[in-house]
């Protein structure tokens, strides 16, 4: 090994080819050091571009971010819910009831039901929601633990009354009355009738009667109001009025969902077919929920779907009319007994001109009658009042009204 380095050493034309190889060496060398220089300057303005890129992106997200803000301020339209699909949602626009499908932003996920309201701007995009589900449930009843009214307080109707009480107080006061006789207890009545003649005020003096819980539901509210929730809130009212039983449920407006079931496809009518199937649900499963009796309430019977009328639905279906003479005088006291009649008041002149009144027509009356005394700063209400209130009440509206009052 020593002996060939000494002798390459030696020898001149390998000094000078090492030489050589030693130039080119550093002549490549310098070369690379060049190309990573260029490299070094192509990646230093790309970088710039980069920088210059993110910063321009950066002013973007910044607008875009004034335009959410822009697209959020008013004017907000408020819209309900109509119908809550998978991700997407059919919003009505208040006003112009306007119709569209959105789709449900991420963050409002499992949020939107059916009937609630929302603001929305231009966009139909939801900004915000205006009503939580449970306030809606909460509306579409009302629940009073005990009502304080009298059969006392109602003018007339004595066999309606009497009906009404074999039907539902009793099962309810003295339910071993009926397991002694052995007959099953009657569940529920339709009472129907014009406008105040007394339905609401029966219900009402039933369930005070019986110590029980008076949940009213109204049918219209239901179908209007909650669309999409009438099924569930049907559903929701049965349970508490076993939660909170004994208890009457009172629907009013039975008509509203228990009309004649139509077939035309529309969101509305189905959605009335469902609320419908539900509550027949209800009425005919609540054998096993004890102490629930139910009074329903129309002015419409003529449009009520045969299905509600079938026998085993509803244990009576009782007439409330319009009061006779003597139901008004009975009504007419009622309404005076807490006031001061002035001694020319005659209650039976009254009685015969309110024929074909209702009881609620009479308290108009009187109320009305009541108003006159005060604006004279006087206590006692003489047959001038009355008479005037009559005139302003019936005569007047009526003239307004040509269909109204009298209906
Ligand atoms: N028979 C009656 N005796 C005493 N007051 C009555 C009578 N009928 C109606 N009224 C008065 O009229 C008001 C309204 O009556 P109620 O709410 O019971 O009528 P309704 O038959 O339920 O009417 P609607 O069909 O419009 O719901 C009662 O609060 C009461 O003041
Ligand atoms: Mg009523």
């Amino acid at each position: 090994m020593d002996n060939t380095i000494a002798q390459s050493s030696n020898n001149p034309d390998f000094v000078n080819s090492q030489k050589r190889d030693n130039e080119t060496e550093i002549e490549t060398l310098k070369q690379k050091l060049e190309q990573m220089d260029e490299q070094n300057n192509q990646l230093q303005t790309r970088l710039l571009d980069a920088a210059v890129a993110n910063s321009s992106y950066l002013q973007n997200i910044q607008k875009l971010k004034e335009q959410i803000e822009e697209l959020k301020r008013p004017p907000l339209f408020v819209a309900s819910v109509m119908e809550v699909l998978e991700d997407t949602a059919l919003l009505r626009q208040h006003g112009s009831n306007q119709e569209v499908l959105i789709d449900i932003p991420p963050e409002m996920e499992g949020e939107l039901e059916a009937g609630m309201r929302v603001a929305v701007n231009n966009g139909f995009g939801i900004v915000n929601l205006l009503s939580k589900p449970a306030d809606m449930r909460a509306r579409v009843m009302e629940l009073i633990e005990a009502p304080d009214i009298d059969y006392n307080s109602i003018g007339g109707l004595d066999d309606e009354i009497q009906e009404v009480v074999e039907t539902i107080e009793l099962p309810l006061t003295d339910p071993q009355m009926f397991i002694d006789v052995g007959i099953e207890p009657p569940r529920g009545v339709l009472l129907y009738g014009p406008p105040g003649s007394g339905k609401t005020l029966i219900a009402k003096a039933v369930a005070s009667r019986a110590h029980a819980t008076f949940i009213r539901m109204s049918g219209s509210e239901l179908v209007q109001k909650y669309v999409g929730e009438g099924a569930r809130l049907v559903r929701d009212v049965f349970q508490m009025a076993k939660d909170k039983s004994p208890s009457i449920v009172f629907i009013d407006e039975i008509d509203a969902v228990g009309g004649r079931r139509t077939h035309d496809g529309t969101t509305g009518s189905a959605e009335v077919n469902r609320t419908m199937i539900q509550l027949l649900a209800e009425l005919d499963g609540f054998e096993e929920r004890g102490d629930v009796k139910i009074v329903a309430a129309t002015n419409r019977i003529d449009l009520l779907d045969p299905a509600l009328l079938r026998p085993g639905r509803f244990d009576r279906i009782i007439e409330i009319p319009l009061p006779d003479e003597k139901g008004r005088l009975e009504i007419f006291k009622i309404h005076t007994r807490n006031m001061a009649l002035g001694d020319d008041v005659d209650i039976d002149k009254l009685v015969k001109l309110t024929e074909d009144l209702s009881g609620a027509d009479i308290k108009a009356v009187v109320t009305e009658a009541g108003m006159f005394v005060i604006r004279r700063r006087d206590k006692k209400i003489m047959m001038a009042d009355l008479m005037d209130a009559y005139h302003k009440i019936i005569v007047e509206e009526n003239e307004d009204a040509p269909s109204g009052m009298f209906v």
